[in-house]
């Protein structure tokens, strides 16, 4: 009979609202690429799947707030490549990354661009690179915390210079666009999904791509690689988790959801104003998204010990 009624509660899920965590601020970019991708799921499960946006720590209080949530299929996480890099930066973690989510599947991978407050002098990646050097002691560079994608960037970023520059941490890279374009801080590496609408504004200065090759949006903007930072490339993944346990009929419903969602028009369209793409069906899944993130954990280990950048 359990077995039954157990089955039966989840042939009706989902009945009633499902709890997005963005493990940022809202405004920023995981927080557009979540409500985008969110409101279109919520189409096609029937119900309302609403974000709630759990920031600090780079990402990691958001997630393991999922990492603890009853795994009923009502609680999922929207997190990125933070989710791999914090197993390294992190030495004391509230959950364990490989054993403590269940997986749905790949969302979109999002490239950056390293950017500023548009009165600073360079005008260019070398003369960026000089004048940080030049002024290691007061420039300054805007972060989400240890964990975040623009942390892993402008961890890079002082690695390929050899120089180690004043950075400032913010619970999202939405509120550091704020002081970014107010002046009260220099320099951001951050994804397209948060500074697209800047840059063709004029109201930042952008400096270069962090992706293989230069992006349609941007097209006069060279990659870090050509601005002269050999290896620099970077693209920010996106998943969606749910806690360890979460039935295997409420995951089917999700990942079903998820890739309609991926094929709705009107978010390919907005990820593409956006300098982004939705991952394809058969990177939508929790196989894919399961071997991206051990993958990724193995890749970031060494390179991260490298800089040798830790949250204690
Ligand atoms: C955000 O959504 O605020 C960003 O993803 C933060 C980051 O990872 O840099």
């Amino acid at each position: 009979a359990a077995t039954v009624f157990a089955g039966a509660a989840q042939a009706d899920y989902p009945e009633r609202t499902i709890t997005m965590v963005v493990p940022f601020a809202a405004g920023g970019p995981t927080d557009t690429v979540a409500r985008l991708v969110a409101e279109s799921m919520s189409k096609d499960l029937g119900q309302q799947v609403i974000v709630e946006n759990v920031g600090g720590a780079g990402g990691t209080l958001g997630a393991g707030r999922v990492a603890s949530a009853e795994a009923d299929g009502y609680t999922v996480l929207l997190h990125h490549i933070g989710m791999a890099t914090s197993a390294t930066l992190y030495r004391k973690l509230a959950y364990d990354t490989l054993n403590a989510f269940d997986y749905v599947g790949l969302v979109t991978e999002v490239p950056m661009t390293i950017v500023a407050r548009k009165d600073l002098e360079p005008t260019d990646l070398k003369s960026l690179v000089e004048y940080a050097k030049g002024n290691k002691d007061t420039v300054t560079v805007a972060n989400a915390g240890i964990g975040a994608a623009s942390h892993l960037c402008g961890m890079l970023f002082m690695s390929a210079i050899e120089t180690s520059l004043v950075t400032v941490p913010y619970k999202g890279t939405g509120p550091a666009m704020t002081d970014l374009l107010g002046g009260q801080v220099d320099i951001m590496c951050d994804q397209t999904t948060n500074t697209t609408k800047q840059i063709q504004g004029g109201t930042i200065k952008a400096f270069a791509v962090t992706s293989p090759a230069r992006l349609d949006i941007f097209p006069d903007l060279p990659t870090a690689v050509e601005g002269g930072l050999p290896g620099f490339e970077v693209g920010i993944w996106h998943g969606v988790y749910t806690p360890k346990g979460t039935p295997p009929e409420a995951i089917a419903k999700l990942e079903g959801a998820l890739q309609k969602a991926l094929k709705d028009e009107n978010v390919a369209a907005r990820f593409a104003e956006l300098g982004t793409k939705p991952s394809s069906d058969a990177d939508a899944t929790p196989a894919a998204l399961k071997a991206k993130l051990e993958g990724e954990i193995a890749r970031w280990k060494p390179i991260i010990e490298k800089a040798g950048q830790y949250a204690d």
